[in-house]
């Protein structure tokens, strides 16, 4: 049985997925504090600049838009699209680039904006990649990280929460394209 809490939250999602929720790794709420808690520090250290934030689709399209109206500072925004996996839950480790994008980043501050860092190898191959076409300074934000999965270190200056190796879905994050409307972080049954 969810707890009080737990269940409070499911009430909010539709009745149709109550059922394949496995366990609430982070609230709605939790989320909310905690990209407001990133915005505010983003705000102090690039005070008096202006930034570039570039998503990486699917998954951070969420994040974005909360990051983005949280922050006080002046930015723009846009996206990328690499391929890391296909429909598994198991990285493939080849990464490829279906949308690139739209502007020029030379000589602007990037923040690089992801939803979780599994291996950490499309980050990887991101951050060599923009850093190839001359930033003025390039920064790494991830809503979760699973350092018990990294297979290479990606320095990240934004972190919104360390999670354990589950597969996990909500705020973004999918499972076959799923489950990225559901407003907390959780894992599905059957699914690790
Ligand atoms: P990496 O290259 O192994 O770090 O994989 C990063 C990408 O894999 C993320 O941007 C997600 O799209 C996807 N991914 C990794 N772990 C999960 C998960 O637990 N749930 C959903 N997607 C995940
Ligand atoms: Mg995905």
């Amino acid at each position: 049985m969810p707890d009080a809490p737990q269940q409070a939250e499911l009430d909010r999602i539709p009745a149709a997925l109550r059922g394949r929720v496995d366990r609430i790794l982070i609230s709605a709420a939790e989320i909310q504090a905690k990209v407001s808690e990133l915005a505010r520090r983003i705000d102090q250290d690039y005070a008096g600049e202006e930034i570039l934030l570039i998503g990486v689709l699917k998954g951070a399209f969420v994040v974005i838009a909360d990051l983005a109206r949280s922050l006080t500072i002046p930015c723009s925004v846009d996206f990328m699209a690499v391929s890391s996996y296909g429909s598994a839950t198991k990285t493939s480790g080849v990464v490829r680039i279906l949308k690139d994008l739209d502007a020029d980043i030379e000589g602007k501050h990037v923040i690089v904006v992801e939803d979780i860092i599994d291996s950490g190898l499309t980050l990887d191959y991101l951050v060599r990649n923009l850093n190839s076409r001359g930033p003025a300074s390039l920064a790494v934000m991830a809503l979760l990280t699973k350092p018990s999965r990294h297979r290479v270190e990606v320095p990240l200056s934004y972190l919104g929460f360390e999670i354990e190796d589950h597969f996990v879905v909500g705020y973004g994050l999918d499972l076959d394209q799923h489950h990225r409307n559901l407003p907390f972080i959780c894992t599905l049954k059957g699914v690790d």
